[in-house]
């Protein structure tokens, strides 16, 4: 299948069935960018640009300014006033003018240094290298694309062909210049416990910026940014949404200049950033993803979710259903020990939950959270018997067993700091800043990657281990230098690429505070994520919400926890807080043992339910139907399309609402479907009538209609 051609020029086009990219290096040798859009058979002419009053031109050319040209990889200092994708530090000059070199048809995707990057299988990559004679640099352009996917992969490499030092000020992966249009900008900020929060714009003239310096992607901004046409609907319009497959600082952004020029760049984070580019070394910038849906909000969602489950999550896990499981979190906190941890997965058993996670709380002198991050072997007063001999307690009881690491952490209070003071990120001559008590490791040196890798490699050897809660509870601060949190990201993805690759079984849940590092980097080791410490409904369902316009429910999980809600104080049924978690891979309870008391028939039920439909759930379409303050509705449909799980939440209840009903979506329209009471419809009608929904009984109210497909 040919997916990039090359015709003279050269133009160069990007094609599959679900989109097109053409670029072309015009009469100067710039990379000028022509289309990203639709699968037309024939790329759109460049755009003519009419002549331009007080602009700078090109040398010896009437109309062709470098101020509103769509360019490819655009630089600063020859007319283009906009943020550039690639800056060098001013001290030896940093004005720039990349120019074609030449390019290179890849059929094996090219792997980039320890960074994660999305998998290259059914792939083509071109490379179109960019040179400036005068500062001596050459900048290579990689573009991917897939036989299948409505997804473009981009990351660029900066190496330094001269004789001296240069110095990397901004380095973006990406660049992309969109012809005018209206648009909205659509992102997703929040905080601890509430992630994921969407908000949209109209795109303003000027830039806009979503980024973090925190050391983690973060959860004040989801590193993803979608433009989409300014009355795009979940199932109209044209949308463009882009992320990294990065977990640091990163920095998204979109400017509309004075001529409507739109400008997107996505990358690391400039602030701060200084890197040393020695003569003859390269740098590799992280992979940028681009995508694209004619077909609304929901089309783009679909393009993601089967892209993130395809090329970025670890394949060992796609189809494999996820265990149902009790965490004793929000069951005990700090206060566990062997034997209440037994106690608990007797618990489990009885309910016919398939794994009990020991959070928190279990190694030496663990008793809050002021100390002992760093020590990790079982404290010898609460476990005596130490871990092997508490998972193998476990096994015997036909449960899995997981257990909660946060390692790269460490606690002041420490064995681990007293030895190696120097081994916490630390600034010269200052006490570092503690978030939760706790400093973080330097994971920027080899040393301390190699000793976190031995006692975990150790550990996992030595215990029937089958699941690792990786936690990462604090910001990064004292790093003084943007380089310095990069390559701690270089040391991070080294260590996770060298334990997963060991312990290819182990299934490793990405944690930071909930999802305060919740990206497509840790994805590409960790099958799911723990999306926020919310687990009351209503926050539930915007956080599920927000956060699956780009992520699929394979890499989500969700528990039944306490009521009245230990973060907003809430109280809610059993039934509120299961269903608001329902269309996430993993399901699990984190119950004191008075609450299962309280509650085990309904819990029974549940985990049944969630084991037995744990297939369904994996490769599912899901279809955001309604949500208003007050609803929320979801669709999700399993991946053999026989199965439909409808999910219909109310928040507050009132008195003769209006009539409820719901449309459908992706159905086969000539197919019929019997609903759990034994009513039938057909495809068509279920799309385009929809189906009528109960009345909401209290607060809360949470309604599961399941369709089966019957012919
Ligand atoms: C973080 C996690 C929680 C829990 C605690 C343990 O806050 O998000 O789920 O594991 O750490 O300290």
């Amino acid at each position: 299948m040919t997916l990039i051609t090359i015709t003279d020029g050269p133009t160069f086009t990007l094609r599959n069935a679900h989109l097109a990219y053409a670029m072309r290096v015009n009469a100067r040798g710039v990379l000028e960018h022509l289309c990203f859009g639709p699968s037309l058979a024939e790329a759109p002419p460049p755009l003519s640009l009419p002549l331009r009053h007080c602009t700078v031109m090109l040398k010896d050319h009437e109309t062709l300014s470098l101020n509103d040209l769509p360019q490819e990889y655009a630089t600063a200092g020859q007319g283009d006033f906009s943020a550039p994708a690639l800056h060098l530090g001013a001290r030896d000059n940093s004005v720039l003018g990349l120019r074609y070199k030449s390019h290179a048809l890849l059929l094996d995707k090219p792997p980039a240094d320890s960074l994660p990057t999305a998998r290259g299988n059914a792939s083509q990559t071109l490379c179109v290298t960019l040179q400036d004679a005068v500062q001596q640099i050459e900048v290579d352009l990689f573009y991917t694309i897939w036989n299948d996917h409505g997804v473009i992969a981009r990351r660029s490499v900066i190496r330094n062909v001269g004789s001296r030092p240069v110095s990397l000020r901004q380095v973006a992966s990406t660049a992309l210049d969109l012809s005018p249009g209206e648009y909205s900008v659509q992102h997703f900020h929040g905080s601890w416990a509430r992630e994921f929060n969407e908000e949209r714009l109209s795109l303003p003239t000027g830039r806009f910026t979503i980024e973090s310096t925190r050391g983690t992607s973060s959860n004040a901004h989801m590193p993803y940014l979608a433009l989409i046409e300014a009355d795009a609907t979940e199932v109209t319009g044209r949308c463009y949404g882009m992320t990294l497959i990065y977990s640091g600082n990163y920095s998204i952004s979109v400017e509309r200049g004075e001529f409507g020029r739109i400008r997107l760049l996505a990358g690391l984070n400039d602030f701060d950033f200084d890197w040393t580019l020695e003569p003859g070394e390269d740098f590799v910038t992280p992979e940028a993803l681009h995508g694209f849906s004619p077909d609304g909000l929901g089309g783009l969602s679909h393009v993601w979710h089967d892209f993130i489950r395809a090329k970025i999550t670890p394949e060992r896990f796609r189809d494999t259903s996820r265990p149902t499981y009790l965490n004793t979190w929000e069951a005990a906190y700090f206060d566990v020990s062997e034997q209440s941890v037994l106690q608990l997965a007797d618990e489990a058993a009885d309910l016919g939950v398939e794994m009990l996670v020991l959070d928190d709380g279990w190694f030496k002198g663990r008793t809050d959270d002021r100390r002992a991050l760093g020590d990790w072997i079982a404290d010898p007063e609460r476990f005596p018997s130490g871990i092997p001999a508490l998972a193998q307690h476990v096994r015997d009881r036909g449960l899995k067993f997981g257990i909660w690491l946060e390692p790269e952490m460490v606690s002041p209070d420490s064995s681990l700091y007293r030895a190696h003071p120097d081994w916490a990120i630390s600034a010269p001559g200052r006490d570092p800043s503690r978030g939760r008590h706790q400093l973080t490791l330097d994971l920027s040196k080899a040393e301390v990657v190699d000793h976190i890798h031995a006692w975990l490699d150790a550990l996992l050897a030595s215990a029937p281990i089958d699941y690792v809660k990786w936690d990462m509870n604090r910001n990064m601060t004292d790093l003084g230098s943007g380089a310095r949190a990069h390559r701690y990201m270089l040391g991070l993805y080294r260590l996770l690429g060298r334990l997963t690759q060991d312990h290819p079984d182990v299934i490793f849940e990405t944690c930071a505070s909930g999802g305060n590092r919740f990206d497509l980097g840790m994805l590409s080791y960790m099958p799911q994520g723990w999306i926020s410490d919310m687990c009351d409904p209503v926050g539930r369902l915007d956080i599920i919400n927000g956060a699956s316009h780009l992520f699929p429910p394979d890499v989500m999980a969700a528990y039944i926890g306490p009521s009245p809600n230990h973060q907003n104080g809430r109280i809610s049924s059993l039934s509120a807080r299961y269903m608001a978690g329902l269309p996430c891979a993993a399901h699990g309870i984190s119950l004191g043992l008075a609450d299962i008391a309280r509650s085990r028939p309904q819990l029974q039920q549940f985990m049944g339910q969630s084991g037995k439909s744990a297939a369904d759930r994996l490769g599912s379409r899901f279809d955001r139907l309604r949500k208003t303050a007050q609803e929320t509705i979801w669709q999700q449909t399993s991946r053999d399309c026989q199965t439909v799980y409808l999910i219909a939440f109310q928040v507050l209840n009132a008195p003769n609402l209006p009539i409820r009903q719901v449309r459908l979506r992706g159905l086969e329209p000539m197919a019929t479907y019997i609903l759990q009471d034994g009513r039938s419809y057909k495809g068509n009608q279920l799309m385009h009538y929809g189906l009528p929904l109960d009345q909401p009984t209290e607060d809360f109210s949470a309604e599961l209609l399941i369709l089966k497909k019957v012919s």
